[in-house]
């Protein structure tokens, strides 16, 4: 099986990688390297392109004689893209539906596009995958547009596609210098360098962490099973959802921490409690939570001192810069 990864040098992209070549499927890819980096891939044994998704023509050149194609490029930043919304939409909608008519221009069988679960936005959790949505900022506005856009292609055009809908996924690989996302990994970071992490709002936000072991076999159901077509699935756990206050507790704990959280005002638009409900992928996809919270996060934990705690890097640029926009970020306090 041949397999294109858009993205592949990001946490998911890489890991799903990782995943294919021990089954020593051939592995191609891209990615622009805004939030994924060369060392989380294995070069001698990937095809790598050094590419932007947004750019049709390169992509038609790139996506060639391969079976399926998985889009998980994105620029991942709900929280950003109420402040940066053109430079968000511009890669997560136009940069797939690049992606998308590449394939198609070069007759893959199968689309496979990871969305997320900002797609839901303002509903009574838990989200299920045929609830009426709500998205409450544009980065939900741009995964929901590309998920419209990607079920008309296919049935025009005749061919297979599936969507992942991952929550909050935690792993090795993980981004954890960007100040715009990732909490597990921003928290861990500030605390390894001795500095004091920062809650957004009261902390009393409800959030279920994923492992990344647990995403990727679900994942390749969606890109390799062939009974499994047209569907959408969320993917990660609806059990064991925790508090970002308790989050800080549990990496206090972990890391010898005695100092406080800094809170500060909440940011706009972030949905106060968001959970996924799990039913239909432990149905069709046999989901079972397998690397519980606590020895997940040990592995973020363990990744980031294997790679020693960095300096956050401000790469993207803020579009909207007034009375809303976080402190946090104007400041650069991360
Ligand atoms: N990680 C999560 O918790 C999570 C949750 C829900 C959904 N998702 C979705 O899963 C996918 C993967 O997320 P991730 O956590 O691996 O993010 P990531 O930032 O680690 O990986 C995304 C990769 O895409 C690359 N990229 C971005 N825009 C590009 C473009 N225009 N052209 C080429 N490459 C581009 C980045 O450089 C990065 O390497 C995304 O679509 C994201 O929206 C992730």
């Amino acid at each position: 099986m041949k397999i294109f990864i858009t993205g592949i040098a990001g946490f998911l992209g890489a890991n799903l990688a990782d995943y294919y070549l021990k089954k020593n499927y051939e592995v191609s890819g891209c990615d622009n390297l805004i939030g994924g980096t060369l060392d989380n891939i294995n070069k001698n044994k990937i095809r790598f392109f050094k590419a932007n998704c947004e750019n049709l023509e390169e992509m038609s050149k790139i996506i060639r004689d391969v079976d399926v194609v998985v889009h998980t490029a994105a620029y991942p930043h709900e929280g950003l893209s109420s402040f940066s919304p053109f430079l968000i939409c511009k890669s997560n909608y136009i940069g797939s539906v690049s992606v998308f008519t590449a394939a198609i221009q070069n007759k893959v069988k199968r689309i496979v596009f990871c969305s997320s679960m900002a797609r839901y936005g303002n509903i009574n959790p838990p989200f299920h995958e045929g609830q009426k949505v709500n998205p409450v900022d544009p980065y939900g506005v741009s995964k929901l547009a590309a998920e419209e856009t990607l079920k008309i292609l296919a049935q025009t055009h005749n061919i297979e596609y599936n969507i992942a809908v991952p929550h909050n996924i935690i792993g090795p690989k993980q981004k954890y210098d960007d100040p715009f996302r990732n909490v597990v990994s921003i928290m861990t970071n500030l605390i390894l360098q001795n500095r004091q992490p920062i809650i957004y709002g009261n902390g009393e936000q409800t959030r279920n962490f994923s492992d990344i072991d647990d995403c990727i076999y679900c994942l390749d159901k969606l890109i390799t099973n062939k009974s499994i077509v047209s569907e959408t699935f969320n993917i990660g756990p609806d059990e064991d959802s925790i508090t970002i206050n308790e989050l800080f507790k549990i990496l206090c704990n972990k890391l010898k921490y005695n100092g406080e959280a800094e809170y500060v005002k909440d940011r706009p638009n972030e949905v106060k409690h968001a959970i996924c409900s799990s039913n239909k992928a432990r149905k069709l996809l046999n989901y079972k939570t397998s690397v519980n919270l606590s020895d997940s996060i040990d592995k973020v934990i363990d990744f980031i001192k294997s790679k020693g705690p960095k300096k956050f890097e401000y790469n993207y640029d803020i579009e909207i810069n007034n009375e809303l926009t976080p402190e946090t970020w104007k400041n650069k306090k991360f």
